[in-house]
Order: C-alpha cells, then sequence, then structure tokens
C-alpha cells in the first residue's frame, strides 16, 4: 500500500484529495493546521496530523511521525485579492511563507528519503493566475508563479534520482472557501484599498467576488489531476485543473 502526504487537508482541494486516495486504496497522511478527525471518513489507513507549513518544528515533527512516503503533495496555500500599494511587506512575506516558502520547506525535510529510495512523486498546486494576469494579485501570483519556477527546476534536478516532481494549476473554484478565508487573512493582516485605487479596485472586487458563471474548478477536477500527477509517469510536468484552467491554458498555448 502506499503512502501521499497532503498539506491543507482541512478543507477544500487538499480534503477532496485526501478522500479521493483514501477511497482507491491508498494510506493517506492528511495534514493541516488545526487537526480535525470528523472531515474525513474514519479509515485505519488515514492518519490525521498537526502541520503548519510555516513552523520548521512542526515540520520536523511531521516528519518523524509519517515515516516513509511515496507522495507529497504542497497544497496549502492562503490567498489574497489586494492593491499592492496598500500591502504592508509583512503581508507579501507571509504570503510567499506559506506559498512558496511553505512547499519549499516541506520539500526540503521529505527530500532525503524519496532521493534514497530513488522513487517517489512531489506535486505542486498552483494557481491558473500564473497563466494570465489579473490585476489586485500581484503578490498571490507572484508567490505562485516562484512555486512553479521552483517546481520545473527542482523536477530537472530529481530526475537522476527518479523522484518526479509536478505542477497542478487549478483554476477559479467558488466550493471551496478560499475566497472567504483570503478575506479573513486581509482583515487580519489590516489590507487597505488606497484612496486612489478605490473605483478602480472596487469594480475588479466585484467582477472576481460576484462572477456567478462559470466554467470554474471544482475540488474534484483537482483530486483528478492530483491522481494523474502521481500515477501516470507520462503526464505532462504542469496539467491544468478545471474547466476554465483548461480553456486559459489552451488559449495561450499552455499545455
Ligand atoms: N480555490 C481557488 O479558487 C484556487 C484556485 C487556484 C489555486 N488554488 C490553490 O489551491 C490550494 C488549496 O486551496 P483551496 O481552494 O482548497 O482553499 P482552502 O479550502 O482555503 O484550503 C487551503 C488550505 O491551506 C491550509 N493552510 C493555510 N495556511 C497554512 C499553513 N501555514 N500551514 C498549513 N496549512 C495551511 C488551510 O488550512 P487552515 O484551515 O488551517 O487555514 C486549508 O486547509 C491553495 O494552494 C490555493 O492557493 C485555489
Amino acid at each position: 500500500m502506499k503512502t501521499i502526504l497532503i498539506t491543507g487537508c482541512s478543507s477544500g482541494f487538499g480534503l477532496e484529495t485526501a478522500r479521493y486516495f483514501l477511497e482507491r486504496d491508498w494510506r493517506v497522511i492528511a495534514t493541516m493546521r488545526t487537526p480535525r478527525e470528523d472531515v474525513l471518513p474514519r479509515s485505519e489507513h488515514l492518519l490525521v496530523r498537526a502541520l503548519d507549513v510555516t513552523d520548521p518544528q512542526s515540520i520536523r515533527e511531521t516528519v518523524e511521525a509519517a515515516g516513509p512516503i511515496d507522495v507529497l503533495v504542497n497544497n496549502a496555500g492562503v490567498g489574497l485579492l489586494s492593491v499592492f500599494e496598500g500591502t504592508m511587506l509583512e503581508t507579501v512575506r507571509a504570503t510567499f511563507e506559506t506559498n512558496t516558502f511553505g512547499a519549499m520547506a516541506v520539500t526540503h525535510a521529505f527530500l532525503p528519503q524519496l532521493r534514497q529510495r530513488k522513487a517517489g512523486v512531489i506535486v505542486n498546486v498552483s494557481s491558473s493566475t500564473t497563466l494570465k494576469s489579473l490585476p489586485l494579485l500581484s503578490v498571490y501570483t507572484a508567490s505562485k508563479a516562484a512555486l512553479n519556477a521552483f517546481t520545473e527546476s527542482l523536477a530537472l534536478e530529481l530526475l537522476p534520482f527518479d523522484v518526479r516532481v509536478s505542477l497542478v494549476i487549478p483554476g477559479q473554484s467558488p466550493e471551496t472557501p478560499f475566497a472567504r478565508n483570503a478575506m479573513a487573512m486581509m482583515r487580519d493582516q489590516n489590507v487597505i484599498v488606497p484612496e486612489a485605487y478605490s473605483g478602480f479596485a472596487q469594480r475588479i472586487f466585484e467582477r472576481i467576488t460576484t462572477q456567478r458563471s462559470g466554467p470554474f474548478t471544482t475540488a474534484l477536477d483537482v483530486a483528478e489531476a492530483i491522481w494523474r500527477a502521481v500515477n501516470d509517469p507520462s503526464c505532462p510536468i504542469r496539467q491544468a485543473a478545471g474547466a476554465d484552467a483548461v480553456e486559459l491554458a489552451q488559449s495561450i498555448g499552455a499545455p
């Protein structure tokens, strides 16, 4: 039985991916900042663990508790919709701490065992905002674009060790609490809209947050793309996940 460890399993794509692999007879280590046993079906093949990807001690404890794993999915992420000028550098850093450095830190911690066994897959969950730039997403997009670049270079470095590294690039998914969580984070971090940008920012906020018609991405689209990245060695390194992301990737000639 193979083992997958997924970050950010309390909701959304991570939760669905944990469920998807459990149903297909994988041993799943579902990690989340605040462990909750009730979000996933009870199973002897499920281990729910606390993991904050920005906390080195938490990462060390997770590596010890996990033992050997076959697959790592860096899914944990935070959103940020903000005017750059109204965003404190502290908030910029906090976004990168989770979306970019968090994924790097967890990868760094699990890599030695994958390299030594000459087997394994690392899947990083990015965003379709890296395919087409949108306003108010400069920081979020930069954090995910850095993740893309990191992933693609690391993939080449790990080729000699038969460790595959790939990207899943989801589109917009209103079914997950991602936007709500982003809004809460923005309130906590005192993100403001400078007066000079207010009319412009308002229009963009409305367009993004009230868009009702699809196509959109579902959590299942993302779980399926992760499944393919893990189980199909011929899978391309970048996979768009969700009808909107696939459409966007095709429109710009991206794979
Ligand atoms: N939904 C979208 O429209 C969309 C589109 C493209 C890409 N994505 C990406 O997809 C991934 C999953 O997003 P989602 O839509 O499933 O949103 P979500 O439901 O908000 O899931 C995000 C997960 O990340 C976790 N997380 C946040 N900070 C963390 C940290 N420091 N350490 C560990 N876990 C942390 C959250 O846990 P807590 O419960 O502890 O906060 C939550 O479980 C993210 O990387 C996101 O950037 C989302």
